[in-house]
C-alpha cells in the first residue's frame, strides 16, 4: 500500500508543545506557568529536571523549522504559552504575540500549514491561584486569551486545537497528583476541571467561527485502547467499560454528540459542578474535527478494592511493551474505526502517536529501529482506517525533536531528532530519514 492510499491532501506533520521544548519560560514579560512551578519543587520530576532550557527553542526555532522544512512536512502542530501571552489577568504581553507571529510567519513561508495548540498544560500560575479549572471563571479568562489568539492570528492561521488530552491533565492533575498542578485524590477538582475545560472548548469554537469563517477548531483527545483482562469475565468486561468512559468518553461525548455517560454520571455526578446540565446543549457538536493521540492499550479487572469504578489495571498478556506502555498498533485503528461508528465520521487527525526510547545500554543513540517499526505498524492500520472509509485527514508524529518529557525529564525521548541536552545540538535519528522518505514516497508493505 503506497501512500496514494491517502489523499493528496492528507497532512503529514509533527508535534510538540511549548513548555516541552522553548526554555525561556520567563523572558520578554512572561510569568510563570504552573510546570514551572512544579518543576521546580523537588522531588516531582524525574532528576528535579525542569523547562528553564529544554530544547532552547525560543532561540533556536528557526533552526527548528529548517529540519520541518527538510523533513518535507506540510504541518507542523504546536502550542502557545498562555503566560507569554496573558502574564496577568486582562494583560496582553506583545512580546509574546510577536515571538510566536516569527514563527507562524516562517511556517507559511515554506508552506507548512500550522495547527495550534492554544493549551498544552501550562496554566499561567496566576490562573491556578485563583482556582484554576476548578473554578468557572477559567473559562473567561481562558476565552479572552484565545480570542486574544484569533484577532492576532485568525488572517493566517486556519487550524486550532482547543485543548491537548484534558484527560491527561485532569486524571495526572487532579487525582494522581504526578504532574501539576499536583492535587492528590480530588474528585471534585477531576469532574470541575474537566467540565471547564471542555466548556471553554465549546466557548471557543463560538469564538472562533465568529471572527474567521474558513478557520476551525477541535480538541486533542487522548485515547487509550481498553480491553477487559479476561475477554470471557462479564465483571471484567464491566470494568473495562467503565474505564472507557472515565478515560475516553468523558471527555470525547460533550463536545461531539453531546453529554456526559450516563453510567459514569450515576457514580460521580456528584462531584460535578452544580448545575452543569444547563451547559451541554452549548456544548455539543462544538468539534470541527477531533484530534486522537494514540499510544497505548491499557486492560482492566474487576476489583472490589477500588472506590467508585471497581477496575484495575493489568498487564495484557503477551502485549510487548515501549519503555513506558504496551503497545497495540490495533487500538489506532479500532478508536479511528469507533470515530467512523459512533461519531458520526467527523474529521479527524492523529494529532500524536509517538514511541520513548531511554538512551541506557544504547550504543548508537542515532538509531532507534524499534521506533521506526512502531511507527509503520502504526501508520500502517491508520492507512487501513482511511481505505475503510474512516475520516482521517493527516497524521502528527510526538515528536519533532526530544523534549521535556514533564515528571519523566529529559531520560525518555520520543523525538525522531536527537537533542543533545548540554550542547542542544540538534541530530537526525534514523526514524526522521525514515519519516521523510515516507512523506515523500509512502510506505509500502
Ligand atoms: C502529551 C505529550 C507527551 C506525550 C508522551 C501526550 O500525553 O500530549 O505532551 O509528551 O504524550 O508522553
Amino acid at each position: 500500500m503506497g501512500i496514494k492510499a491517502f489523499s493528496d491532501d492528507f497532512l503529514w506533520g509533527t508535534a510538540t508543545a511549548s513548555y516541552q521544548i522553548e526554555g525561556s519560560p520567563l523572558a520578554d514579560g512572561a510569568s510563570p506557568s504552573i510546570w514551572h512551578k512544579f518543576s521546580h519543587i523537588p522531588g516531582k520530576t524525574k532528576n528535579n529536571e525542569n523547562g528553564d532550557t529544554a530544547c532552547d527553542h525560543y532561540h533556536r526555532y528557526e533552526e527548528d523549522i529548517d529540519n520541518l522544512v527538510k523533513l518535507g512536512v506540510k504541518a507542523y502542530r504546536f502550542s502557545i504559552a498562555w503566560p507569554r501571552i496573558i502574564p496577568e489577568p486582562g494583560t496582553i504581553n506583545r512580546k509574546g504575540i510577536d515571538f510566536y507571529k516569527r514563527i507562524i510567519d516562517r511556517l507559511l513561508k515554506h508552506n507548512i500549514e500550522p495547527f495550534i495548540t492554544l493549551f498544552h498544560w501550562d496554566t499561567p500560575l496566576w490562573l491556578e491561584k485563583l482556582g484554576g479549572f476548578r473554578k468557572r471563571e477559567s473559562v473567561d479568562h481562558f476565552l479572552f486569551y484565545g480570542e486574544t489568539l484569533f484577532k492576532e492570528f485568525g488572517d493566517r492561521v486556519k487550524h486550532w486545537i482547543s485543548v491537548n488530552e484534558p484527560m491527561v491533565y485532569t486524571i495526572s492533575g487532579y487525582v494522581i497528583g504526578d504532574m501539576a498542578p499536583g492535587y492528590k485524590r480530588d474528585l471534585r477538582g477531576l469532574f470541575h476541571a474537566a467540565h471547564h475545560l471542555l466548556l471553554s472548548h465549546s466557548r471557543l469554537a463560538d469564538a472562533l467561527h465568529g471572527f474567521s469563517k474558513g478557520a476551525v477548531i477541535g480538541i486533542a483527545e487522548a485515547q487509550v485502547w481498553v480491553r477487559p483482562f479476561k475477554s470471557g469475565s462479564e465483571r471484567d468486561k464491566r470494568a473495562a467499560d467503565l474505564m472507557d468512559k472515565l478515560i475516553n468518553r468523558l471527555y470525547m461525548d460533550p463536545v461531539t454528540t453531546g453529554g456526559y455517560p450516563e453510567k459514569l454520571l450515576a457514580k460521580a455526578g456528584r462531584y460535578m459542578p452544580a448545575g452543569f446540565e444547563k451547559d451541554l446543549e452549548g456544548m455539543k457538536n462544538t468539534c470541527d474535527f477531533i484530534g486522537i493521540n494514540y499510544y497505548t492499550s491499557q486492560s482492566y479487572r474487576y476489583s472490589l478494592f477500588t472506590p467508585m469504578i471497581h477496575a484495575k489495571e493489568m498487564q495484557t498478556p503477551g502485549c510487548k511493551r515501549s519503555a513506558m506502555w504496551e503497545i497495540y498498533p490495533d487500538g489506532i485503528y479500532n478508536l479511528l474505526k469507533r470515530v467512523k461508528d459512533e461519531y458520526n465520521n467527523i474529521p479527524c487527525y492523529i494529532t500524536e502517536n509517538g514511541f520513548p526510547l531511554n538512551d541506557k545500554g544504547r550504543s548508537d543513540l542515532l538509531d532507534d529501529a524499534e521506533r521506526i517499526e512502531y511507527l509503520k505498524d502504526h501508520i500502517r492500520k491508520v492507512m487501513q482506517a482511511h481505505k475503510e472509509g474512516v475520516n482521517v485527514k493527516g497524521y502528527f508524529l510526538w515528536s519533532l525533536m526530544d523534549n521535556f518529557e514533564w515528571n519523566h525529564g529529559y531520560d525518555m525521548r520520543f523525538g525522531i531528532i536527537r537533542v543533545d541536552f548540554k550542547t542542544l545540538k540538534r541530530s537526525w535519528k534514523k526514524s526522521a530519514y525514515w519519516y521523510q522518505n515516507i512523506i515523500k514516497t509512502g510506505l509500502s508493505g
